[in-house]
């Protein structure tokens, strides 16, 4: 996949002041990375959070590091981030990719990083220049929607549409394994986890999506060539999926990740 980064920069910029409102499955998310933090609650010099989006979870790294930088592609995440940090616990903000990170070599003793990296084309140069801005014995917490996530919308589209790719392809958790296999970090953490959410319709999900400023790469810009008749063929085929609840799933797959620089 070539990741277009203007069309994700202007994506979540337009969604950053309402992405919050949505962001159900992204604060489990990061609960379950917060957890990971808790368990070695010692506080380093600085840390980095790489697509800080809102700021909702960098703002919680306040307890594990005196200086806090937050660093995002899009412009209007970094400003609503400012907003929502009223009590000033970041100390820098930085507008850049991921994977372009302006930072001298050892700089950080902490990197995180939630539902972000997925963006990225070369998740193992990410890896790479993560190891190169941390310092030995720093920690790198990440977490990443794979394989499964939006299985059941993936499929109604395929039925519907063989021909376009209408749902992001999240990386095969062995994928990540192997990343992490042939990695000079060591692994202290790699957990999947499964969150189902539950919809009343199909339009609902959708609309969630577009919210997070997700629809542009999950939709792969085909809508515009994407029929009517198409689109109730993929809401059709999606009411396979309808539970006992009459509520429709949606998954998200994902790892949580802990490593650490040798010392
Ligand atoms: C789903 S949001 C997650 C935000 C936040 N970490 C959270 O958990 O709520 C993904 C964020 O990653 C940012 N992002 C996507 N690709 C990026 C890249 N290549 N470099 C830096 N940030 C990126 C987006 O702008 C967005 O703010």
């Amino acid at each position: 996949m070539t990741v277009d980064k203007k069309a994700i920069a202007l994506s979540f910029s337009r969604a950053a002041p309402r992405y919050d409102s949505v962001a159900h499955v992204q604060r489990q998310v990061g609960e379950a990375m917060l957890a990971v933090l808790a368990s070695e609650p010692a506080a380093v010099a600085s840390a980095l959070d790489i697509g800080c989006g809102t700021g909702a979870l960098t703002i919680q790294l306040a307890p594990y590091a005196e200086h806090i930088t937050a660093l995002d592609i899009a412009p209007g995440m970094l400003a609503v981030a400012q907003q929502n940090d009223q009590q000033r616990v970041i100390s820098e903000w930085v507008c850049a990719d991921a994977e372009r990170l302006p930072f001298p070599a050892q700089s950080f003793d902490l990197v995180f990083s939630s539902f972000a990296l997925q963006w990225c084309d070369d998740l193992s140069r990410v890896m790479a220049d993560v190891y190169a801005i941390l310092r030995p014995g720093g920690r790198f917490v990440f977490s990443i929607p794979v394989e499964n996530t939006l299985r059941e919308l993936k499929l109604s589209w395929r039925k519907a549409e063989s021909r376009y790719h209408h749902v992001n392809d999240f990386p095969a958790l062995a994928e990540i394994q192997g990343l992490l296999d042939v990695s000079p970090f060591l692994t202290l953490q790699l957990q999947e986890r499964l969150d189902v959410v539950y919809y009343e319709s199909v339009r609902e999900l959708t609309r969630e999506l577009k919210t997070l400023g997700a629809h542009q790469v999950t939709s792969n810009r085909t809508h515009s060539l994407t029929g009517k008749k198409t689109l109730f063929k993929m809401m059709s085929n999606y009411e396979h999926f309808r539970n006992h609840q009459g509520l429709l799933p949606a998954s998200w797959h994902y790892c949580v990740i802990a490593l650490q620089k040798p010392r």
